[in-house]
């Protein structure tokens, strides 16, 4: 944190909520409030749940403002429902991933737009986690909404070539047809080819999460130096990254997705854009938190 006098708050509804259903177990909140209170900003603004049904989600989004909101963030199940709200109203990366996980307001006209972070802070978080990382080829393993997001952010912002891991081939199809990307799809049991060489692999399955089967994939055939990401978090250490680490490859923890998409979002409804020394802030207070859950 550069500036260390109280920034002052900016015009319009003073609080900003992540929408989901359910939504109790969204650690948004913990990081927008722990940089509000690092910028002086804790008394002005607030960040909050708000759990809402699908068939109150579009109204909702549409609404926020006389609701009392100057945005929100967008969770499961909502992100594509909150798209089919807003748009037109949504940036080239929404309208790609035909998902939206934060909704502000246009500074000039103050209308509601709608964008998605996902992919930048999947990049940014790997950027800095792995800053010597450099490679061409990344193997994604799974299909669903994030995959989509971290495949789109490799292959347009990386420009890296992709292949996509998954169970139900028909789905990574889907994605890859739908992207618009130069990808290749495997089936799970093809997963030593697809595996062969790459210089990335990024697990976006449920596989390792807490109360999960573990993720049994054999590493030794991605190249030297390769970077292996998990965007499961709980653990933080998952099975899959203690083998990377045991295998010296490069070993990408998903918190950091988790709080780099939320810079550009605080900077979008709170004029600040919390740096790096804010990130590790909010990276202890998450870590303190999935501690004591
Ligand atoms: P999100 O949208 O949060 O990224 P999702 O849509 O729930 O997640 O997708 C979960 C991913 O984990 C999917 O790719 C799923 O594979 P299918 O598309 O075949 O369902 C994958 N997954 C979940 N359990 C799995 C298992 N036991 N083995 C392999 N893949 C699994």
């Amino acid at each position: 944190m550069t500036d260390t006098s109280p920034a002052k708050p900016l015009p319009g509804p003073r609080r900003v909520c992540v929408i989901g259903w359910p939504v109790g177990h969204s650690r948004s909140p913990l990081i927008h409030n722990t940089w509000l209170a690092r910028h002086g900003l804790g008394e002005a603004y607030a960040y909050t749940r708000m759990e809402v049904p699908a068939d109150e989600l579009a109204d909702t989004v549409r609404h926020l403002v006389p609701l009392g909101f100057r945005g929100a963030n967008v969770t499961v199940p909502h992100k594509e429902a909150a798209f089919a709200a807003l748009h037109p109203f949504v940036d080239p990366v929404a309208e790609r991933l035909r998902a939206v996980n934060t909704v502000y307001r246009d500074r000039e006209t103050g209308d509601l737009r709608g964008t998605n972070t996902d992919g930048f802070g999947f990049l940014e978080n790997l950027r800095r986690s792995a800053p010597e990382f450099s490679g061409s080829t990344a193997t994604i393993l799974g299909a669903g909404g994030a995959a989509r997001a971290i495949a789109d952010a490799l292959a347009r912002e990386a420009g890296m070539a992709v292949r996509i891991v998954n169970r139900t081939v028909a789905r990574a199809a889907a994605l890859v047809a739908d992207l618009e990307i130069d990808a290749t799809v495997f089936g799970w049991e093809q997963m030593d080819q697809a595996l062969a060489g790459a210089d990335l692999l990024v697990n976006t399955t449920t596989l390792g999460m807490a109360g999960q089967p573990p993720l049994e994939v054999e590493l030794s055939g991605l190249s030297d130096g390769a970077a292996v990401c998990d965007i499961v978090y709980t653990p933080l250490e998952t099975p899959l990254l203690r083998a990377a680490r045991a295998a010296g490859l490069q070993a990408v923890d998903g918190l950091g997705m988790l709080l780099w998409q939320a810079v550009p979002g605080f900077e979008l409804w709170f004029g600040i854009r919390p740096d790096e020394d804010d990130v590790a802030a909010a990276r202890a207070a998450l870590i303190a938190d999935l501690e004591a859950a």
